[in-house]
């Protein structure tokens, strides 16, 4: 079983760092294939916390090769801050590798993220406001620049001198942050620092499945945030789903064996865009207290709320998981009632399956089964059988429902608390 991949079958931040760390022990590698620093995978081992934005959860074995494949897109002030903070904290980071065709993010992305949220309105994102929008629209329009750029000064100053003069023709009020003069050392700056990391990123995950040596792929951000089957347009600007394996990465999509979706036990959902199940009193502060329900990146208070069936089931269809990781399941501990929603409802009508209609799921009402809660800590146990008979009965449910058997439970944040099942 070589290549295994790891969505976020929510909204994002279902502990997929958490997880991706407790399944790269004995991985050859540990890959990123989308996304950006927008993600923030927090990772504890042995009581010591690290927030990682860019570089995969492998990083902390050393034997194990942490990838940034092409699919991301990279902004090397914040990559550079992340290596000088492992570093730091004695992790040498000897283990990245980069690939040459990863997008840039510069400051000026980030500028045009934030006007762009600005001139949204009402309807604005609520993005990271990291760039990550603009730098893959750069991508797409074919004026990116790529790591590989950084390797010749005459072609990376003609690239950026291009994307320049376009962004100053469109955004007339950024002519401060679009002035050539201000990267002329950015190559400078950057390339000897991120020379080492740059390898043909493709080439090594196709030598390591050669050899059949396990890989593991760690999605950022989460199914409902697909750029094309997510809550568009409240969702990130790139895909997400297992089928961007293979392009994130460059390799055979025949060759990913497993697709695992990491989902919490409840749901949350950070920036703008429809949420059925949120609950905004009540259970809603305490699974934000309980769960400590702020964001890795951007530290907004996570909207919470109960879990959303049609979505895990949704994302098996797209996904094709395999198995299912919850998560943070001891957070539930100390609530009365557990709820799972398991229909919507819309105009007198019953929806099982997650509808392609946005006006639909705008104003969907949760159809809710309800589940009796537990008061013991679960935190310490480590075989679901010990588990209290409530929360076992709650996690039968959810097998059942999606049809997916649940591979591994989560009950605590250090990298070593899970039930394998
Ligand atoms: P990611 O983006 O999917 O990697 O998730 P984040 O790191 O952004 O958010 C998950 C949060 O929940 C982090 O603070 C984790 O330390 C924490 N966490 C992960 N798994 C568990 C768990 O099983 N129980 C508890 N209580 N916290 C967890
Ligand atoms: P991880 O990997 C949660 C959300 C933002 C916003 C939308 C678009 O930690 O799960 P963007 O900056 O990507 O243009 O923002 O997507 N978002 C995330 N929410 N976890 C993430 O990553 C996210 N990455 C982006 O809040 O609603
Ligand atoms: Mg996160």
């Amino acid at each position: 079983m070589s290549v295994t991949v790891l969505i976020g079958a929510q909204w994002g931040d279902e502990g997929k760092g958490k997880v991706s760390c407790y399944l790269s022990q004995g991985a050859r590698i540990t890959a990123r294939y989308s996304g950006g620093h927008n993600a923030g995978h927090t990772v504890i081992i042995s009581g010591k916390k690290f927030k990682l934005h860019l570089i995969p959860s492998g990083v902390f074995y050393p034997e194990t090769l942490a990838v940034l494949g092409n699919g991301m897109v990279i902004d090397p002030e914040a990559l550079f801050e992340e290596i000088r903070a492992l570093q730091e904290s004695g992790y040498p980071c000897e283990n990245i590798r980069i690939s040459p065709f990863a997008h840039l993010i510069f400051p000026f992305h980030r500028e045009i993220d934030v006007l762009m949220e600005k001139a949204r309105g009402k309807n604005a994102i609520g993005t990271t406001r990291k760039g990550i929008g603009p730098a893959y629209a750069d991508k797409a329009e074919r004026t990116g620049i790529r790591v590989c750029d950084l390797l010749d000064k005459d072609r990376f100053n003609e690239k950026l001198r291009l994307n320049l003069e376009i962004k100053k023709e469109r955004f007339s009020g950024l002519n401060g942050v679009l002035d050539i003069q201000l990267y002329t050392n950015f190559s400078e700056r950057y390339v000897e620092k991120l020379i080492p990391y740059i390898s043909d990123t493709s080439k090594i995950i196709q030598d390591a499945i050669r050899l059949d040596l396990p890989i593991i792929c760690e999605g950022a951000q989460g199914m409902m945030l697909d750029l094309d089957f997510g809550t568009y347009p409240f969702v990130t600007s790139s895909a997400v789903t297992a089928g961007a394996v293979a392009v994130g990465l460059g390799i055979p999509p025949r060759e990913v064996k497993k697709v695992i979706g990491i989902a919490k036990a409840y749901a949350t959902r950070v920036g703008a865009g429809n949420f059925p199940t949120e609950e905004k009193d009540g259970v809603g502060v305490f699974l934000r207290e309980h769960g400590n329900e702020y964001g890795t990146t951007t530290g907004r208070p996570r909207r919470c709320g109960w879990s959303d069936g049609l979505i895990l089931k949704y994302g098996k269809k797209i996904n094709g998981y395999s198995g299912l990781i919850i998560t943070k399941l001891d957070v539930l501990t100390g609530l009365e009632e557990i709820k799972f929603c398991e229909a919507y409802q819309y105009k007198g009508g019953i929806f099982k399956e997650f509808p392609y209609d946005p006006a639909v799921f705008q104003e969907a009402v949760p159809v809710y089964r309800s589940f009796k809660g537990w008061d013991k800590e679960i935190s310490h146990i480590r075989q679901r059988k010990d588990l209290p008979r409530a929360c076992q009965e709650y996690l039968e449910f959810i097998e059942d429902y999606t049809e997916t058997p649940i591979d591994l439970i989560s009950v605590g944040e250090d990298r070593d608390q899970v039930i394998q099942s």
